[in-house]
């Protein structure tokens, strides 16, 4: 297992859409392995593909406490969408960011699994936010898109000014 580099917003790299996977072989295993160690790594409770620069639509998400549920969705589709929640929202693509998003409270979502078996799986609360916020990277969207043009030009200048810092 390897640790992969995660893309920082606003790289244009995380606009580009996902393309589906064809087949679930080891280099698919691999890479999921791999996105697991990162996301845990990193403290996060999900990562898209996108992400780590794999344009290919996969996403690993684990929102329990002990962080030992972790759920990987090949193809992802998501099916109905009802009510409606919001919450502060961050993102390992853009370090130190949360605001608030409006995301459908309880979805269905259609996957393969890594047997390439498909999927059916209805959620609600913070893994349906998380399972929407996944989503959105594989076609191309990171969660600051959902928020103002002002909020967003203060998030880049926020953002340019720490890369300055670290550098
Ligand atoms: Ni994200």
């Amino acid at each position: 297992m390897a640790l992969l580099p995660i893309l920082r917003f606003p790289d244009l790299r995380l606009k580009k859409i996902a393309a589906p996977v064809v087949r679930i072989d080891d280099s698919i295993r691999k890479l999921v392995a791999d996105m697991a160690e990162t996301m845990y790594e990193a403290s996060g409770i999900g990562l898209a593909a996108t992400q780590v620069d794999v344009h290919k639509r996969l996403v690993v998400i684990d929102t329990s406490e002990e962080r030992n549920h972790l759920r990987v969705f090949i193809n992802p589709q998501l099916g109905r969408c009802e009510g409606l929640q919001s919450g502060e929202e961050g993102c390992l693509s853009v370090p130190g960011i949360y605001d608030k998003v409006e995301r459908a409270e309880r979805i269905t979502v259609d996957y393969l699994d890594l047997d390439g078996q498909p999927q059916s799986l209805t959620a609600d609360g913070l893994l349906a936010v998380c399972i929407q916020h996944e989503i959105d990277h594989l076609d191309g969207k990171v969660f600051v898109d959902h928020l103002s043009q002002l909020k967003q030009a203060r998030i880049k200048a926020k953002l340019a000014k720490q890369a300055r810092v670290t550098a």
